[in-house]
């Protein structure tokens, strides 16, 4: 008989993770917009992932836990205003217009941290999007959508965690986004 000696992994990712009412905001969209067959996301699962880790076992999330905490980033401002449509993977999704820079750099800042931590480089162009829904058979009948705001303070670690009903995401922690003090020797992630 075999016996497995791998180590215990758990699929990992940084996201950007609403406010209840953002949330509410958002899924209501989504149910208004959404009437075609779809695997609409849940609204407790709604977010906009930063950078995927994936599998990773307990020292590598030790790595980018610690990586993560030594960032600096500040709060920004967005407005998920625009819909679309990926055919490939036929997901519906919302997404600001305007990416500020303080989200560039802080994906920027967190695909880094992945590499610190020896997982493999993402290489496809950073997207901000939010899923709104999975398995659609074709885009939205709009692309604007009135601006729904969105205050970032903070960014997260997420658990999925797959179960019998789909799968769960969980806030396993978060790190607050502070406006950085003239004064403050703290470098900016570059
Ligand atoms: P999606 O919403 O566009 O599918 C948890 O799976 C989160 O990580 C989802 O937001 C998902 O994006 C994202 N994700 C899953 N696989 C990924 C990958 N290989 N690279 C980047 N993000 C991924």
């Amino acid at each position: 008989m075999c016996s497995s000696t791998a180590e215990p992994v758990r699929r990992l990712f940084f996201a950007l993770w609403p406010d209840d009412e953002t949330r509410n905001t958002i899924d209501t969209l989504a149910r208004g917009l959404i009437r075609q067959q779809a695997r609409r996301v849940a609204a407790d699962n709604l977010h906009i992932t930063l950078a995927f880790p994936g599998n990773v076992t307990a020292r590598v999330q030790a790595c980018l836990e610690a990586a993560a905490g030594r960032l600096t980033g500040e709060p920004f401002e967005l407005a998920i205003d625009r819909l679309g449509y990926w055919p490939g993977p036929r997901i519906i999704w919302a997404a600001p217009s305007e990416t500020p820079a303080a989200l560039w750099f802080l994906a920027a800042a967190l695909r880094d941290v992945l590499v610190t931590c020896g997982l493999e480089p993402e290489t496809r162009p950073y997207q901000a999007h939010i899923t709104l829904a999975r398995k659609a058979g074709r885009a939205p009948d709009i692309t604007r959508v009135p601006p729904i705001p969105w205050s970032i303070r903070q960014f997260c670690l997420v658990e999925s965690v797959s179960g019998p009903a789909g799968v769960n995401y969980r806030v396993l922690r978060a790190w607050p986004l502070q406006v950085i003090e003239a004064g403050d020797n703290r470098v900016k992630p570059s």
